[in-house]
């Protein structure tokens, strides 16, 4: 829109975040991150106390935060979290960072209906609530940006882990989806699709052989929490879409878009020798 001549600067989608999950791990590493560029951040997790203590890191880098306690899989404590973040910031929220998850393995079968519910509730509904509460905000304000944290395990159909396979498929196919429908609204979307990072996704999950996997995430990760969130903010500022951040990640997407088939296939016959 032109005034007087010259066009109106519209803040950076940056400047006034919101982010789920935010008291450790990878929501940890994007309030940081975001802190460093120049932004306010709230801070929001179900555990006010972790929350709290991301607030304390970014105040001591110089920067605003604000803490929430907030479960993502209950709709009405989203919608409240939209509200309050634009209160206490005293600004429109210009970026949602939908991340709060949590980690589920098991074969199919041993899964219960409770399982399901509780993984679905958090991952999918989740972001669900996050992307319902935010982009009627960002069309008004006439701008916006969405980071929704799924997986790699959104396309890598590994076994034992259907339900958060699942639930990370519905993010992405929600990211898509509204990453063509929002562009004419200028609401940016970028959907991440990590394998393993270092955090307490395992310690905190629910999954088999918690000290062996944990293992594998402290010492086989090829990147870290931080690396991850600076390449998905930077990824966002570009227009992409994705940001698939390691080699194991990348190869893994790019054999199940050559060949579905034979790719799916070869998983099989690897599950069933290694099992
Ligand atoms: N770590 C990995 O290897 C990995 C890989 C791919 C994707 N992810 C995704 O990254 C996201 C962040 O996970 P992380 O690895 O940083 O794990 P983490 O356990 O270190 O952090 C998750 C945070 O989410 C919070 N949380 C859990 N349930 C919540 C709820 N109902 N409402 C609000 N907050 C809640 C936790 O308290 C915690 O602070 C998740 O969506 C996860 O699925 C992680």
């Amino acid at each position: 829109m032109m005034l007087f001549g010259k066009k109106e600067q519209k803040p950076s989608h940056k400047a006034y975040a919101v982010v789920t999950g935010a008291g450790s791990g990878i929501g940890r590493s994007f309030a940081l991150e975001l802190a460093k560029r120049g932004g306010t951040v709230v801070c929001s997790d179900i555990n006010l106390d972790a929350a709290r203590e991301t607030v304390g890191l970014i105040e001591a880098l110089g920067a605003k935060g604000f803490a929430v306690q907030c479960d993502v899989g209950k709709e009405e404590q989203v919608t409240q979290l939209a509200e309050q973040a634009g209160q206490l910031m005293q600004s429109p929220v210009t970026l949602v960072i939908n991340n709060a998850g949590i980690g589920l393995g098991g074969k199919f079968d041993e899964m219960t209906l409770e399982d399901w519910q509780w993984c679905m509730n958090i991952n999918l509904w989740g972001v669900i609530y996050g992307c319902r509460a935010f982009v009627p905000k960002f069309k008004q304000l006439g701008h916006g940006a969405i980071i929704n944290v799924a997986s790699a395990a959104s396309y890598t159909a590994a076994p034992e882990m259907t339900v958060y396979n699942v639930s990370k498929a519905g993010v992405r196919a929600l990211s898509e989806t509204l990453s063509a429908e929002l562009k004419k609204f200028d609401i940016k979307v970028n959907v991440l699709c990590p394998t393993l990072v270092p955090t307490n996704i395992i310690k905190n999950g629910k999954v088999p052989h918690k000290g062996l996997l944990d293992y594998a995430l402290t010492n086989l990760a090829f990147t870290t929490s931080d690396k991850v969130a600076k390449l998905t903010l930077d990824n966002l500022d570009k227009g992409k879409l994705y940001t698939i951040p390691q080699i194991d990640a990348k190869l893994f997407w790019l054999m199940k878009r050559a060949s579905p088939d034979l790719y799916t296939k070869f998983l099989g016959i690897g599950y069933r020798l290694f099992k």
